[in-house]
């Protein structure tokens, strides 16, 4: 997959967690690169860390149009041109259904489904253009499984989905293939601490206890790392899967697809 170079890339939240792992391996494989986030703090520190002549910051927010045709539209000029989008901006709430309010719905909707929206848009006409455009929507396994206390955030990533497969339908004739992605927890990002440090604070667990258990949640046993994100991106994105369009891509070390006999796991132990 050394076929980066002639790439022009956005990275959409790229100042931190996968969108800063995927923006410096692309970066480290020649492509240009733009990052694009609402942080102006992170972005700052990503162009210090990152340091690389190939690489754009743009401020930006995905909730609001005008921002994200302006920062498309700025990406374009300072990169000659746009083929390939990633979106990895998101937030995430941990409440019961019960208890969300209409503005926390609004919220992580505007910001995990809107915004993917929004940028998909902006970029299209650009995309294809390209003639080899590229969209990697990063999802998560809670769009596929229920888990507790994200139901807004479960509805924006399953919502993610098949929006993307809709949008892949319209722009396959154009040479874009549109994939999503759907990691597990990855501890090690802004949002995975941000899940760890809430799920210390209601177990009294330390954090190494619940990384060892979530890391265990799967059949690999390990947990899911950024490295692992930015591989499947890099994949969505390289020549070789121009023929794979409409996928969501399970991150997740087998947990949603690979099971155990059930009753009789002793028994088919090696
Ligand atoms: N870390 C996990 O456990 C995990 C698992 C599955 C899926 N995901 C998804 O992966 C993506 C990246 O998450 P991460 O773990 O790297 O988190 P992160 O918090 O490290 O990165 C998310 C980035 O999005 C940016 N952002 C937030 N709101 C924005 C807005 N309105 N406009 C522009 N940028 C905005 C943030 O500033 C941040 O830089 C998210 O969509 C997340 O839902 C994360």
């Amino acid at each position: 997959m050394n076929n980066f170079k002639n790439r022009k890339v956005l990275v959409v939240g790229g100042a931190s967690g996968f969108g800063l792992g995927c923006a410096r391996e692309l970066l480290k494989r020649g492509a240009r690169v733009a990052i694009g986030d609402v942080n102006q703090a992170s972005l700052r520190k990503a162009a210090g860390q990152l340091k690389n002549a190939r690489l754009v910051t743009v401020a930006m927010d995905v909730t609001s149009l005008s921002s994200v045709r302006k920062a498309v539209a700025k990406c374009a000029r300072r990169l000659g041109g746009l083929d390939t989008l990633v979106n990895s901006a998101g937030i995430l709430a941990i409440t019961p259904f019960e208890e969300v309010s209409e503005k926390e719905w609004d919220r992580i909707l505007s910001v995990d489904l809107k915004g993917v929206f929004l940028a998909c848009q902006a970029a299209s006409p650009l995309l294809r253009k390209s003639g080899r455009g590229r969209i990697i929507n990063i999802s998560s396994d809670a769009g596929k499984i229920g888990f507790p206390f994200i139901a807004p955030y479960s509805a924006a990533k399953a919502g993610m989905i098949g929006m993307s497969r809709s949008i892949g339908a319209e722009l396959a004739r154009d040479g874009v293939t549109v994939n999503c992605i759907c990691p597990v927890g990855a501890p090690d990002t802004a949002m995975g601490q941000w899940g760890l440090a809430w799920k210390m604070k209601r177990s009294g667990l330390s954090a190494e206890e619940i990384k060892a258990q979530t890391g265990q949640g799967n059949p690999i046993q390990r947990n899911c790392t950024v490295e692992d994100v930015t591989n499947a991106i890099l994949f969505f994105i390289s020549d070789e899967s121009g023929f794979l369009t409409g996928q969501a891509l399970d991150v997740d070390g087998g947990s949603i697809n690979v099971r155990g006999l059930p009753g009789a796991s002793k028994a088919t132990k090696r």
